[in-house]
């Protein structure tokens, strides 16, 4: 049955945790969805985790049209959030353009990063239908490097009443990036809408990973990240497999040629 925003929003009130996972591409996006995953995040994370730009900050619109458009074919009852990307929502008319772009391209939500500040933006997305994601905390589109964000009380609280900001501006959701556990539960308590937490401990209502990190595709292990695969070792044995077997002639055998 194809998840909605109500019915996620349901399991907040329920205590059921909300499962997220970015993805980027038809196969995997299959493969999330068949497991039953709720929701699936076209992050701009697809710059640095599959395009191979330095930063999410040179991650276009056509990127994430593209993208999405990759993960919507495979989808059949996930949730699915697309990025605004950097300068994608400089301005509400602007933003509601491209909001309107990734949600023709099969986008259920779009995500804005920023705090407080992007309280209008997400206002004018509300009153036109668009169901909008917010992502407070550390912003990679707006932030240098990650860091925890809130660690002082002053801090902490501009955090909270900001999570409340953009909520009554109309956010549906809302990202916490890098918040420490006591300031996650604190919010995911102040919030009428979900919390979906990454590395931001666990009483957040739901977590997101990066597919890349979750997988262990990526060189680097994040301290917030379990890696539940080895995927890159995996490929890497697989590929010097076959390329001993191409060299060897063992491939292809008598099982996969024809007389
Ligand atoms: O782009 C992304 O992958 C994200 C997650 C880190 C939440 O925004």
């Amino acid at each position: 049955m194809k998840m909605t925003i109500d019915r996620i929003t349901q399991k907040k009130s329920a205590g059921i945790p909300i499962t997220m996972v970015t993805a980027y591409d038809f196969p995997t996006a299959q493969v999330l969805d068949e497991a039953g995953i709720d929701s699936i995040l076209v992050g701009d994370s697809v710059g640095t985790n599959h395009l191979g730009y330095a930063s999410e900050r040179e991650v276009t619109m056509d990127d994430m049209a593209r993208h999405t458009s990759a993960v919507n074919r495979a989808v059949r009852d996930a949730f699915v959030v697309a990025d605004l990307p950097y300068g994608g929502a400089d301005n509400a008319e602007k933003a509601l353009a491209n909001a309107q772009r990734l949600i023709d391209c099969g986008a259920d939500c779009v995500k804005i990063e920023g705090w407080g500040e992007k309280a209008d933006i997400i206002r004018h997305l509300a009153e036109n239908d668009i169901v909008v994601c917010a992502h407070i905390g550390y912003n990679p589109q707006l932030h240098d490097k990650p860091q925890i964000f809130g660690k002082d009380a002053g801090q902490a609280a501009e955090l909270i009443s900001g999570a409340q900001t953009l909520c009554d501006a109309g956010a549906k959701l809302i990202v916490l990036e890098m918040l420490p556990n006591g300031l996650s539960r604190k919010i995911s308590a102040a919030v009428p809408v979900p919390t979906i937490g990454i590395g931001s401990g666990n009483a957040c209502d739901g977590q997101v990973l990066v597919v890349n990190d979750m997988l262990g595709l990526s060189k680097k292990l994040f301290k917030h990240v379990y890696r539940f695969a080895n995927q890159r070792e995996k490929m890497f044995e697989a590929f010097k497999d076959y390329i001993d077997a191409v060299k060897s002639r063992e491939f292809p055998g008598d099982d996969h040629s024809w007389k």
